[in-house]
């Protein structure tokens, strides 16, 4: 979806209610954001960047934007009691969004010392002088554009090549479906027509995007939205450890709308998002469930959501433990990466429990699960030798 054009009003989207593929966003955001801060609460000082914040919230019922219910946090008496402060940098560059946001986040920006900043200008202008201003505090940076204005390499470029900052993380919103609009050019480039002249227009675009033309113009496979999606996702996997695109749907039936792009160099911020985004899709589903039942709804009980089962991870646990040792989040991390919002904690600690009860892998210390950082899984001696 392109920008709606700017007549000083607030755009559609924020003055009605605030559509269910939104909320989906805001409760990964916000899940997320919860176990982040709790997790990196030792640094005390954390930075939000939202580097389209739009206007803080929706008209229509006031149910709160990405900066509101990331400033909010503030509030928690958790967080008070652990002296935590979430610094929320947030830009927006249309002036009628820009004027809701400032009264949106008034509260916190009055804070002394204040926990938000307003920049009225696009996130490029100023995201190299927030990068240095929160360097050295763990930070998420959330792009949250309309369309693809604002992904580009170029666009991102401060925070990928920044590489003194291991704390740092990005959530970008990305619609392939808007690759595979633009995939279709690919083979009319070199027509000595309109036609011809539109298809290079076009594939301007995606080479903005990073992504490799000459090297797809045989590749049939790739030239479809999910093969340019990995060819723009490898702008994510050069900088970061661990990087999962999460569904954002407006229903369980509907195929994504668009995916959160989550990079990070943590074990811990990969297994926590996965987690965060599986509990985000159980609640789609649910709903789902229950409009389908209707008056019917008490009478029977829930159909068990489709998950990956305990045995489809054992192999992959053993394959990533033939390699050494790992820690128990470690482990969890890389699950999360391959199986995706089927998986979740509770599927993991399943395998790796039948993996142990059947004398093929240890854990140490034993018991110590919950402290998944300092537990480590390790192949049992003897185990795999046929
Ligand atoms: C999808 S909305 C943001 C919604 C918001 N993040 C939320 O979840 O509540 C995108 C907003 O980004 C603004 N925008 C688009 N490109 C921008 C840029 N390069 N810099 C700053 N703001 C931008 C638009 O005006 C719009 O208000």
């Amino acid at each position: 979806m392109d920008a709606p054009p700017d007549d000083g009003s607030l755009d559609p989207h924020f003055q009605g209610a605030r559509p269910l593929q939104t909320e989906v966003k805001h409760r990964i955001l916000e899940g997320y954001l919860w176990i982040w801060i709790r997790h990196l609460h030792r640094h005390h000082e954390l930075a939000f960047i939202d580097a389209c914040a739009g206007p803080g919230r929706f008209e229509h019922d006031g149910s709160p934007g990405s900066p509101v219910i990331a400033a909010r946090f503030n509030d928690e008496q958790e967080i008070q009691d652990k002296e935590v402060r979430l610094s929320v940098h947030a830009c927006e560059s249309k002036p009628a969004h820009f004027a809701a946001l400032r009264k949106a986040l008034q509260a916190w920006i009055d804070r002394f010392p204040p926990c938000a900043f307003t920049y009225p200008v696009k996130f490029g202008e100023v995201l190299e002088a927030i990068l240095a201003q929160t360097r050295g505090r763990p930070t998420l940076l959330f792009v949250d554009t309309y369309g693809m204005t604002g992904i580009e390499p170029a666009q991102l470029a401060p925070v990928l090549s920044d590489a003194d900052r291991r704390y740092t993380e990005i959530l970008v919103r990305v619609a392939p479906e808007m690759f595979g609009r633009w995939a279709g050019w690919i083979d009319r480039a070199d027509e000595d027509s309109q036609w011809g002249r539109h298809a290079r227009t076009m594939l301007k675009k995606l080479e903005g995007l990073g992504i490799n033309i000459d090297a797809l113009k045989n590749d049939q496979g790739a030239k479809d939205s999910a093969g340019l999606f990995y060819e723009y996702l490898k702008l994510f996997y050069r900088r970061f450890r661990y990087v999962q695109p999460l569904p954002v749907r407006p229903s369980h039936s509907y195929e994504p709308k668009y995916y959160l792009v989550h990079g990070t160099d943590s074990h811990h911020g990969a297994a926590y998002i996965n987690d965060v985004c599986a509990s985000a899709e159980d609640w789609l589903y649910e709903r789902f469930e229950q409009e389908k039942a209707g008056d019917q709804m008490n009478l029977f009980a829930l159909p068990t959501k489709r998950r990956v089962y305990a045995q489809d991870l054992e192999p992959t646990i053993q394959e990533i433990l033939a390699e050494g040792q790992r820690s128990w989040i470690e482990v969890r991390a890389m699950l999360a990466v391959a199986h995706g919002s089927k998986f979740n904690a509770r599927s993991h600690r399943a395998a790796a429990k039948r993996l142990r009860d059947q004398g093929l892998i240890s854990w140490n210390p034993l018991g110590a699960i919950e402290d998944s950082s300092v537990c480590r899984l390790s192949i049992s001696r003897g185990a795999g030798a046929s």
